[in-house]
Formats: C-alpha cells, sequence, structure tokens
C-alpha cells in the first residue's frame, strides 16, 4: 500500500495524513473485494525495514493498525476473516508492541466464524526473513528425519502455510519494485502496476487488477 507519503505532499498535508487516508482506502477495497468474491487479499501494512521511520510517523502507522484490526464490526458484516503474517511476536528482535499484539489476536479471533474472504495483513514483515526462517525450519525436520529439504518442507513453514499462491500482485503509486513481498507465494503472480497511490486507489483499479485473473 505504497504512496501515502507522496499522496499527502501533493496537498500540502503531513505524511501522517496520507497514512490516515491509505487505511480509510484499505477499509473501502476490503469491502469492494469482497463484494467481488475475492478469497484472498494480502495487505503490506508495515516491513521489518519500516521500524527506522520516525518515532511520530511509526506511532502513527502503528495507531492505524489498531484502528484496522478494530473494524470487527464491519469486517464482521462483509463476512471477512482476518489473518496476519510477520516475525513472530516470541521471537528475538521482536519489535510489536504489547497492545498492537493484542489487536491482531483479538482482530483474528472475533473473525475467526467468517467463511467469506481471508484478509491477511503483513505486519513487521519481511519475505527474506520469512523465507530464511522457514528454510531453518526445514533443516530440522529434514535432520529428524533424514531427507532432504524439499520446496514443500520450506513452503510448510512459511509464517501463514495455508496463504495460497498470489495470483495477482498489486503495485501501487509507480513502483515497480517487488521490495520483499511474498517472495515464496507470488513466483507465478502477475502484477498489475498503477501510478495511483493507495489513497487513490479504488473500484477501478482493483476491475483492473482482477481483469489480469479472469
Ligand atoms: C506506504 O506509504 C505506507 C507504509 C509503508 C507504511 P509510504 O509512506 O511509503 O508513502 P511514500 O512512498 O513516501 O509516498
Ligand atoms: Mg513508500
Amino acid at each position: 500500500m505504497d504512496g501515502n507519503g507522496r499522496w499527502a505532499k501533493r496537498r500540502g498535508l503531513p505524511r501522517t495524513a496520507g497514512h490516515t487516508a491509505g487505511e480509510e482506502t484499505l477499509a473501502t477495497v476490503v469491502r469492494e473485494a469482497a463484494r467481488r468474491n475475492v478469497g484472498w487479499l494480502t495487505v503490506f501494512g508495515f516491513s521489518t525495514e519500516n521500524w527506522v521511520r520516525p518515532p511520530s510517523e511509526v506511532r502513527h502507522i502503528l495507531g492505524l493498525h489498531r484502528k484496522l484490526f478494530g473494524r470487527i464490526d464491519e469486517l464482521n458484516a462483509n463476512n471477512v476473516r482476518v489473518r496476519w503474517i510477520g516475525r513472530p511476536f516470541d521471537e528475538p528482535g521482536s519489535r510489536t508492541p504489547a497492545p498492537i499484539q493484542k489487536a491482531i489476536r483479538d482482530a483474528i479471533r472475533d473473525t475467526s466464524h467468517n467463511t467469506g474472504m481471508v484478509l491477511t495483513v503483513a505486519f513487521d514483515y519481511g519475505s527474506r526473513a520469512e523465507i530464511a526462517r522457514a528454510a531453518r525450519l526445514a533443516a530440522v525436520d529434514a535432520a529428524s528425519s533424514g531427507s532432504t529439504i524439499s520446496p514443500a518442507a520450506i513452503a510448510r513453514h512459511l509464517y501463514d502455510p495455508e496463504l495460497p499462491p498470489v495470483d495477482v500482485l498489486v503495485r501501487t503509486s509507480g513502483e515497480t519494485r517487488i521490495s520483499n513481498f511474498l517472495l515464496w507465494q507470488a513466483r507465478q503472480a502477475r502484477v498489475f502496476f498503477t501510478d495511483a497511490a493507495w489513497p487513490d486507489f479504488g473500484a477501478d483499479e482493483l476491475d483492473a487488477a482482477l481483469a489480469l485473473v479472469s
């Protein structure tokens, strides 16, 4: 969900206003994607690299994640189930504050009965770290069973082994890089590039992205 800062700058607003607008956009996109019977929507909310941003900006973005994970009534009304991928909270180096951990756990629990779209939020996520961890765990399995490390064995240890292969990867704000997102899962993905900054992403962009795989 890139381009919040540039969106705000163009309007003479602080970067935080762009993030606030971006969170509203996500609420809209979740609703529109669910209406279109998208099965899985995975969004990059905060990367392991984003912690180096100014503390006030990080604080603001974290607050918006609490807001996002707190939209329980809306998620339930749209039959959306929440999941999360990211560095495990008990892993050395984890920086996710306790209130965010709680918001994530509560959202997962309070939407677990829904049967529609799965919304996976990547928070404190980095794809290389995910794959390296999965490989380490697969190596432990291989050592104990005397087998070799297969792709399937690595896939079993990704943060969410049930996350299906990515059909279409969306890149906003004119960026044409992958930026350490779902490198394993997106191996066969179509890629949709748009110049729209994330806060301007709407139903038209969503339809154009989905058209790549329909
Ligand atoms: C994306 O918008 C939000 C996060 C990475 C959390 P940016 O903050 O990266 O916006 P730009 O790239 O500066 O426009
Ligand atoms: Mg950016």
